[in-house]
């Protein structure tokens, strides 16, 4: 089959791969439809993620067919049209059993801290994605569903991760009727946070990024006001200006390790490797929500220290929520909203790329050019 592998930080190629096999009772081999780059990939494609093996598959948001299931699986049949979870995980043990599906304990013998996602380094399990034609789905009966009839592929496409952790992030922000939130990042995830807090019964959404051609998404896409951090001398002056002084009530960063707009946190994580990555807009959403509000982070940082203002955060006496989204949890509600015609998640693709050209497809998401937002991957267009 054909595959996106790794080659390097900033290099990958497109190569034949042997086809996967069923390796245990429980796994499925999916025949990709549909894949799409997440923001998260860029961190790989970056060389940011420890233990991004030479060959390595990326890809963990993807659409397929089931075209093989081993003796145990129940829960599918050849042919079922499916969406896959980010997370690999099994579904009974002590963390799936109460929805921490990104925890689970049993998929990633390389960490405890996180669980299996597929595409993401050996450092969440070593699983080979779904930028490919083919991909081995393990433990089947427990993280694909069935795509609706009435369910666009392509919404079901961004439902397996960007859309989702968009709306989890909403959620974790705990917002009450009324309440301001401000999202910094406008990139997929911050969108879909921004257009969920509405959902969720925000008063008032505010998008923070600088790229102007994502703001004005955030505007037509999430009905969101907007700030250029870059236009503004002092963004954390600017939220409170725009808040009555105190704050919005709460903050969802959707920005993650390598934000810009710090110097000094960029060169000390980025090139001298002293820190899991640069928390500026985690400390910008510290920084700018009121006292008592509430931080929920999105965005993917490495397991070691960052430099975050965390005794301002216990000073203000806020709650910081975060994971790795259990996306399968949303689906149920994604689903309705969808249907009801609250959410069109799909709007949010820019690019469509043949696999074959996916080099090319990372390079122009990684250097934000051609006002690129969300790029997907055709594996046979
Ligand atoms: N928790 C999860 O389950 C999960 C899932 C998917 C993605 N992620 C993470 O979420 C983050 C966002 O993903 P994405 O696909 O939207 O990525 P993206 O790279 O497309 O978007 C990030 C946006 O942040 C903007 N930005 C940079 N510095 C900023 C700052 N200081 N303040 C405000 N905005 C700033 C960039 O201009 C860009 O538009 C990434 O770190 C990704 O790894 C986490
Ligand atoms: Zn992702
Ligand atoms: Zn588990």
């Amino acid at each position: 089959m054909k595959a996106m592998t790794y080659r390097g930080p900033y290099k990958l190629r497109v190569e034949e791969k042997p086809d996967p096999v069923i390796e245990h009772p429980n796994d499925a081999i999916v025949r990709v439809e549909l894949a799409a780059i997440c923001g998260s990939d860029l961190h790989l494609y970056h060389g940011m993620m420890p233990d991004t093996r030479i060959g390595h598959t990326f890809g963990h948001e993807f659409i397929g067919t089931v075209e093989e299931i081993g003796p145990s699986v129940q829960n599918l049949a050849v042919g079922d049209r499916v969406l896959v979870p980010f997370n690999v995980y099994c579904g009974s043990c002590f963390f799936c059993a109460r929805g921490l599906y990104s925890n689970c304990h049993n998929v990633n013998p390389n960490a405890t801290a996180v669980g299996g996602i597929y595409g993401y380094s050996h450092t969440t399990g070593g699983y080979d994605g779904g930028q490919a034609e083919l991909v081995r789905v393990p433990l089947a009966d427990v993280g694909p569903s069935v795509i609706p009839d009435d369910i666009h592929p392509e919404d079901a496409l961004l439902l397996t991760d960007a859309f989702s952790t968009g709306y989890f992030g909403a959620q974790l922000a705990d917002i009450e009727e009324g309440d301001t939130a401000v999202v910094f990042g406008a990139g997929p995830v911050g969108l879909a946070a921004a257009r969920s807090c509405w959902l969720m019964g925000a008063g008032r959404v505010i998008v923070v990024d600088h790229l102007d051609y994502r703001l004005r998404k955030a505007e037509e896409f999430a009905f969101a006001e907007t700030i250029n951090f870059g236009k503004v001398g002092d963004i954390v002056r600017e939220l409170k200006y725009a808040t009555g002084g105190l704050g919005a009530d709460v903050a969802v960063e959707a920005v993650g390790a390598e934000a810009d707009g710090h110097v000094l946190q960029h060169v000390t994580s980025a090139k001298l490797k002293l820190q899991g990555g640069s928390p500026v807009a985690l400390n910008w959403a510290i920084d700018s929500v009121r006292k008592g509000g509430t931080v929920s982070v999105m965005g993917a940082f490495g397991p070691i220290f960052s430099a975050v203002k965390f005794g301002d955060a216990v000073n203000k006496g806020l709650t910081i929520r975060t994971n790795q989204a259990p996306v399968k949890r949303q689906w149920p509600r994604l689903f309705e909203h969808i249907r009801a015609g609250h959410i069109s998640p799909r709007d949010m693709i820019t690019h469509r790329f043949p696999l074959d050209d996916i080099a090319e497809a990372y390079h122009v998401f990684s250097s934000k050019l051609d006002d690129i937002i969300k790029p997907i991957v055709v594996p046979a267009p």
